[in-house]
């Protein structure tokens, strides 16, 4: 099977590339990815030459481009990650995450649905013809201090982010509705793990611990997220794409909330430990700054439904995940300082150039 996975050099994508790549030599990959500043080929510099992966570069807006790789390498399933992720920069620029989260997915389910037009797939056996999105639990807004997200959750979209992301999932549904498309959608929590560009709140926060800088904590501190190691994330989106009910919504979560500053203090702890500092010495740099506008209180995901039909759970404890994260990201400093400087984008026009 010839899979399409969208967004294949990002955080998760990447993750979700090599465990495929490895896991099914009989499928051959095919990564697109546009690169933006949330893309880099290093993410997947271990698995670049292996015989059933290919990576392309390109934009899920671009129509025609899409068109023509359906066309040429005869892409049988999408698994979708493409987009813009973060929610700081959609409060900056809202258009931006409007462009590629809505009009670049329902330009991709467009040529999908043009593309397999007439052929006969039996997706629920084969999964080819699948159309899988993968998307967030912020589309189901904020909670209070009590209660979960399931899947029968209204959608309640709080911030530009979390809006594009709910009109990406209202379009995926939408075409399953009307035209009949074969989809699948999973709604993930917070992830965390190796190959987070530095912007996310653990990544950064390893960062400037280790360069003695400010941690800028939003408000008080007090809003509570629900935590997944990214390994965990792409195992279960693998699961999914495989087992899931066709039509049908997974959500994906470890019952692990944390509250923001809860969280900052576990950090501090182990990287105290890891850097040789007095313990302590790390929390003085917490630094309380103005809270982001409109800042979801607490998200909490209910994930019985995996659990119980397709049979996927965690396999790592916070507190476990966390500390292979902070070792990943001590041992591979030059990763942090090649994506936060912008050398990767010339790796890419080297390695790419001609091709
Ligand atoms: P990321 O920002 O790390 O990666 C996004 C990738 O998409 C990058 O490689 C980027 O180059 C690529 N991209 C962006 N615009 C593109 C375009 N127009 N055309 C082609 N490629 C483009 O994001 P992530 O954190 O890995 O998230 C991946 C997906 O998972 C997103 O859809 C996100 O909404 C969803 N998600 C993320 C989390 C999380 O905690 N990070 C949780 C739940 C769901
Ligand atoms: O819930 C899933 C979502 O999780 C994904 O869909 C998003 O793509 C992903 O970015 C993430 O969104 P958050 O806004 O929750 O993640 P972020 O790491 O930006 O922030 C986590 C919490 O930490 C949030 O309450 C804001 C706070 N924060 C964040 C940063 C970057 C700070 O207090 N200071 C910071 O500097």
């Amino acid at each position: 099977m010839h899979i399409l996975i969208t967004g294949g050099a990002g955080f998760i994508g990447s993750h979700v590339v090599r465990l495929l790549v490895q896991k099914y030599p009989q499928y051959h990959i095919f990564n697109l990815d546009a690169l933006t500043y949330a893309g880099n080929l290093h993410n997947l510099s271990d698995i670049a030459d292996a015989p059933n992966y290919t990576f392309l570069k390109g934009d899920i807006t671009d129509e025609a481009f899409l068109a023509t790789i359906f066309e040429k390498h005869q892409l049988e399933a999408v698994i979708h990650l493409a987009a813009e992720s973060h929610v700081d920069r959609s409060i900056l620029n809202p258009l931006e995450f409007v462009k590629t989260n809505v009009l670049g997915t329902v330009t991709l389910l467009n040529v999908a649905k043009q593309a397999w037009k007439g052929k006969v797939f039996d997706t629920a056996q084969t999964r080819k013809g699948l159309f899988y999105h993968v998307s967030t639990d912020e589309v189901y807004g904020s909670l209070e201090h009590e209660g979960f997200f399931t899947e029968q959750t209204p959608y309640s979209p709080q911030s530009p982010y979390s809006a594009s992301k709910a009109a990406s999932d209202h379009f995926v549904r939408a075409y399953h509705n009307t035209y009949h498309l074969p989809i699948v959608l999973s709604n993930c929590s917070n992830n965390y793990g190796q190959n987070q560009f530095p912007e996310k709140l653990i990544p950064l926060f390893i960062q400037n611990i280790r360069q003695n800088k400010p941690l800028p904590v939003y408000g008080k501190g007090e809003n509570v997220r629900d935590w997944l190691y990214v390994i965990d994330h792409a195992r279960a989106i693998d699961t999914v794409f495989h087992e899931g009910v066709i039509g049908e919504t997974y959500n994906i979560g470890g019952f692990n909330e944390w509250k923001n500053l809860d969280l900052v203090r576990l950090l501090c702890q182990i990287m105290d430990k890891k850097l040789g500092r007095q313990a302590g010495e790390s929390e003085k740099l917490i630094t309380y700054v103005t809270d982001r506008a409109g800042h979801d209180l607490r998200y909490a995901i209910d994930s019985s439904k995996i659990k119980e039909k397709l049979g996927w759970e965690p396999s790592l404890q916070f507190e476990e995940g966390l500390e292979i994260t902070v070792e990943w990201y001590l041992q591979n400093q030059t990763w942090l300082d090649e994506v936060t400087s912008g050398d990767y984008q010339k790796f890419y026009e080297l390695q790419y150039a001609g091709r």
